[in-house]
């Protein structure tokens, strides 16, 4: 690689320490970090030994060491979609990215890595992802024309979790081989590759499904086992439309309703019209039980048309849309609130330590004692494994860079560009 161990790194909106863990791994010594919650920079001392700065916006750029490696997973709230969408509008987030820029034109390390959700890529129709790369390239650093996202789960980690890196690497350095990862050629993971045995957590009651949410789920699973359809339904399930269509909550309104909420009522509809005998049992039963109300009259079946379903075999969210059921392969992206992952086969909910490990922390990684802080800070965090992975392409390691570039991977042909054949992506 083209970095001396030793290589100093800065970690910005350090968060609890994705970038440093992996930074460290590599050999680099942290000279400076930055993140304005209190109960992170605790989390980060606590495993690094360096006491994080606050507000960024209020450092000079001086005031920082010198450093080989600027690191960034900047704030996303104003590209996401969860997020007002402002993008470079919103002036209290956006122009955190001017901060990093700030940084930068006074330092001018050799290499910056940055991480932003993946919105970022087609944020205001491709701009902001412009403005972003014109003004690295304007500082001074080679950077990928296109946004390169990637998933933990496209190197083995069962968790998905789309999020967008940006490579810089200073032009005195040398220039980036083009990123290309073959979306059709993911590798096999599992989730048994970082769930805990049971047996292994100390306070497992606390994890653990009550009875009354077990029954509550065993419903929903009774439910999908014994409805009646061409294709399990891709369509969310509003238990209280599951009527004729006239008792429907919407039925005055419907003609006033958005297309797609309409779309939904009709379809429920429809299925209560060819279920009508199992549901007359079924929904009185399912009423019974008391978490049956609101969003928990709801279900998201998001595990396709299979055979002899079972809700128990997959990975749950309650979220407030209704209960989600995912194919229990890899799990939905960690997030900062409160919608811990239900691992079905376990009947528990995953425990911050097997948190840690979708974001591929050492077992030695201590995490906040107060559960929740812990949660939000792995939902927050970025996968070590990818920092590490984007860090090695970044400084030229020669053997990653040849499987995933497209220089390699696509001959040239006659006009100079890679032809498109796509390579074979070995399963090791
Ligand atoms: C997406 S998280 C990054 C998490 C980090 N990469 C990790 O591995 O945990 C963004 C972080 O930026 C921090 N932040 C937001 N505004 C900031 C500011 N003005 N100065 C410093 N940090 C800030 C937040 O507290 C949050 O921890």
């Amino acid at each position: 690689m083209n970095i001396e161990k030793g290589f100093k790194f800065i970690d910005l909106f350090c968060g609890i320490g994705g970038f440093h863990q992996a930074m460290a791994d590599l050999g680099g010594e942290c000279v400076y970090a930055s993140d304005i919650d209190a109960d992170c920079r605790k989390t980060y001392e606590h495993n690094y030994g360096i006491k994080p700065d606050g507000d960024i916006t209020k450092v000079e750029a001086a005031d920082i060491p010198e450093h080989d490696v600027l690191c960034g997973g900047f704030p996303c709230q104003a590209f996401s979609k969860a997020g007002k969408r402002l993008g470079f509008a919103d002036e209290t987030k956006g122009t955190l990215f001017f901060d990093i820029c700030r940084i930068l034109k006074h330092h001018q390390p050799k290499y910056a890595l940055l991480e932003n959700v993946r919105n970022l890529a087609s944020h205001d129709h491709g701009n902001t992802w412009k403005v972003i790369h014109d003004n690295l390239d304007e500082l001074g650093y080679n950077v990928i024309d296109e946004p390169v996202i990637f998933s933990p789960h496209y190197i083995g980690v069962p968790q998905h979790r789309e999020r967008v890196f940006i490579m810089c690497v200073r032009k005195d350095i040398g220039k980036l081989p083009p990123f290309y990862f073959n979306i059709n050629k993911i590798p096999k993971c599992s989730i048994d590759d970082i769930l805990l045995d049971d047996n292994e957590i100390p306070d497992l009651d606390k994890f653990q499904l009550r009875d009354d949410q077990i029954e509550w789920i065993d419903n929903w699973n009774e439910f999908i086992q014994n409805i009646k359809c061409d294709k399990l339904p891709g369509f969310p399930i509003w238990a209280d439309c599951l009527c004729p269509i006239e008792e429907s909550p919407f039925f005055e309104t419907l003609d006033q309703q958005p297309k797609w909420l309409q779309n939904f009522v009709i379809k429920n509809n429809e299925l209560w019209s060819k279920n009508k005998e199992f549901l007359a049992e079924w929904l009185p039963k399912a009423k019974k039980n008391k978490n049956f109300f609101g969003s928990k009259a709801k279900l998201e079946w998001q595990v396709g048309d299979v055979e002899n379903p079972n809700i128990w075999e997959h990975i749950m969210q309650i979220r407030p849309s209704g209960l989600r059921v995912k194919p229990g392969t890899y799990f939905p992206a960690l997030v900062a609130i409160t919608q811990t992952s239900i691992v079905g086969k376990r009947k528990r909910f995953l425990t911050p330590r097997e948190c840690a490990r979708l974001q591929s922390f050492p077992d030695t990684f201590q995490y906040d004692v107060k559960r929740t802080q812990a949660y939000k800070q792995f939902g927050n965090s970025i996968n070590v494994g990818l920092v590490s992975f984007f860090a090695r392409y970044m400084f030229g390691d020669k053997e990653l860079q040849e499987k995933y570039s497209k220089n390699v991977q696509f001959p040239l042909g006659d006009d100079g560009q890679p032809r498109l054949e796509f390579p074979e992506w070995d399963e090791d």
